[in-house]
């Protein structure tokens, strides 16, 4: 199928690729010429796993091209809305600029048939807005958001676990080419759920929303944890083991950053509101509170581990990107910590394997190295911020400990073993456990 995919960051130039992987002949189209340029020549503009491999062997087999002109999407039978919805500068509403600006664009290049298939994240009620825009020029709207998790968006896209569609009522040969789009999917028999409009916006933010709120749930009992000396781990182990309940995203610490989730459930605060539902999700303001208190609390771990005096002192960043597998530095609660130190007088030194540029670029008053060795070297404290495996597995409290000046670590992610750090002369802290 001839398909087209408006908007090509993390989003759309993953989908274009898996399209193309599927065997599918896709243009992406965005106006950032850089990032054009950078996709035609078979380079991902962002680090994804999978994704070089998919581009280059998409755009050499001719079938994934890109391009910065709309009039490109003449012909597709498809064309994906792939564009961002940032959080509005001042407010918390999301920002459809994007959205509403491919719309327009893409308008003059509809042909009777053809779907518009928004994947974008967007405010419920966008959708039936958008297809009163595209029903004159005989062209159909869907709504199929996507649920692609940073640092296995190639799989989530290619191999997702459930397919939705929200269509208008009697849309049954639209649904059916939806089929033919995901048909490596489909023949798996991945759930395809087709339902309205309404229904699949609000899936993509129930899901985030929920995501958010069994992390920051985690961390509300790491805050009771730390009063009271119980182990937050151990409790996330041990009603994780109930299937009701599920261990996954019972990861306990700095709390989650990034693209999606945090400005995704501030959206879904505001248009509640503006819908007169404010009190059903007055929850996720609680949610967001708590996310942004682990924050704050990393930062009091390493001011207390310093014994209050941080000026000058050497503080080892472990981290960078908002989670390991990624190089998205949006919102991430590692270089929020990873500032206030610096604001607070210490000498940070932050290292990451594949953030540094990215942070560089938004922080440009911290100090970034890429080697761990020299990062570590005469450290007062190690910060962990970022679960990367070089982090987590592979560096060794005894390796460490001959690197720093001092035997201190906060580790924000809860990812080492405190016994074995102890065990190796190290001050160990955690976040919700003694
Ligand atoms: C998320 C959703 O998972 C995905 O389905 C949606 O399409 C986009 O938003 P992503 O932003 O890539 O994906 O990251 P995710 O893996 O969900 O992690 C989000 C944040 O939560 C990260 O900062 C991560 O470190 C944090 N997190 C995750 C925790 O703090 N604890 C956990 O147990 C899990």
């Amino acid at each position: 199928m001839r398909l087209s995919v408006i908007g090509c960051g993390y989003l759309g130039a993953v989908h274009a690729a898996a399209m193309a992987s599927i065997g599918h002949e896709v243009v992406g189209i965005d106006v950032d010429e850089a990032k054009i340029a950078a996709l035609r020549a078979g380079s991902a503009p962002f680090f994804e796993p999978g994704l070089s491999e998919i581009l280059t062997s998409g755009v050499a087999s001719g079938r994934l091209t890109f391009t910065t002109e709309m009039a490109a999407a003449s012909g597709a039978a498809v064309h994906f809305l792939a564009v961002g919805t940032p959080q509005t500068t001042g407010g918390h509403a999301a920002d459809l600029t994007f959205v509403n600006a491919a719309v327009e664009g893409l308008l003059p290049y509809l042909r009777p048939g053809d779907i518009v298939a928004g994947k974008s994240t967007v405010p419920v009620g966008t959708a039936a807005r958008l297809a009163a825009l595209i029903e004159p020029t005989g062209a159909t709207l869907v709504w199929n958001p996507e649920f692609l998790r940073e640092g296995w968006a190639v799989q989530d896209t290619v191999d997702p676990d459930r397919l939705v569609v929200g269509v208008t009522a009697g849309a049954t040969d639209v649904v059916q080419t939806m089929k033919d789009v995901y048909h490596t999917a489909v023949a798996k028999g991945t759930p395809f759920i087709v339902t309205d409009y309404a229904t699949a916006e609000l899936v993509k933010v129930a899901a985030n929303a929920f995501l958010a709120t069994k992390i920051s749930f985690i961390n509300a009992m790491a805050e009771v944890a730390e009063v009271t000396g119980a182990d937050v781990t151990q409790l996330a182990d041990a009603i994780g083991f109930d299937q009701r309940i599920g261990r996954r995203f019972l990861g306990a610490g700095i709390g989650f950053g990034g693209g999606c989730l945090p400005k995704d459930i501030r959206a879904f605060t505001a248009r509640a509101e503006e819908l007169g539902r404010a009190e059903s999700v007055g929850f996720l303001r609680e949610v967001d509170a708590i996310n942004l208190r682990r924050r704050d609390r990393a930062v009091q771990l390493v001011v207390g581990a310093l014994d209050g005096v941080v000026f000058q002192k050497k503080v080892a960043v472990l981290g960078a990107a908002f989670k390991p597998h990624s190089d998205d530095i949006r919102d991430s609660p590692a270089l929020e910590v990873a500032s206030r130190l610096k604001g607070l007088g210490a000498d940070v030194v932050v290292t990451d394997p594949q953030a540094l540029e990215n942070a560089a670029r938004v922080h440009p008053q911290l100090t970034y190295e890429p080697s761990l060795d020299e990062t570590l070297r005469g450290a007062d404290v190690v910060v962990l911020v970022t679960e990367w495996d070089e982090y987590r597995r592979q560096l060794t409290p005894e390796h460490a400990g001959s690197l720093v000046a001092q035997r201190v670590v906060v580790d924000g992610r809860n990812s080492y073993d405190p016994a074995l750090w102890r065990a190796a002369g190290w001050t160990y802290y955690g976040m919700g456990r003694p």
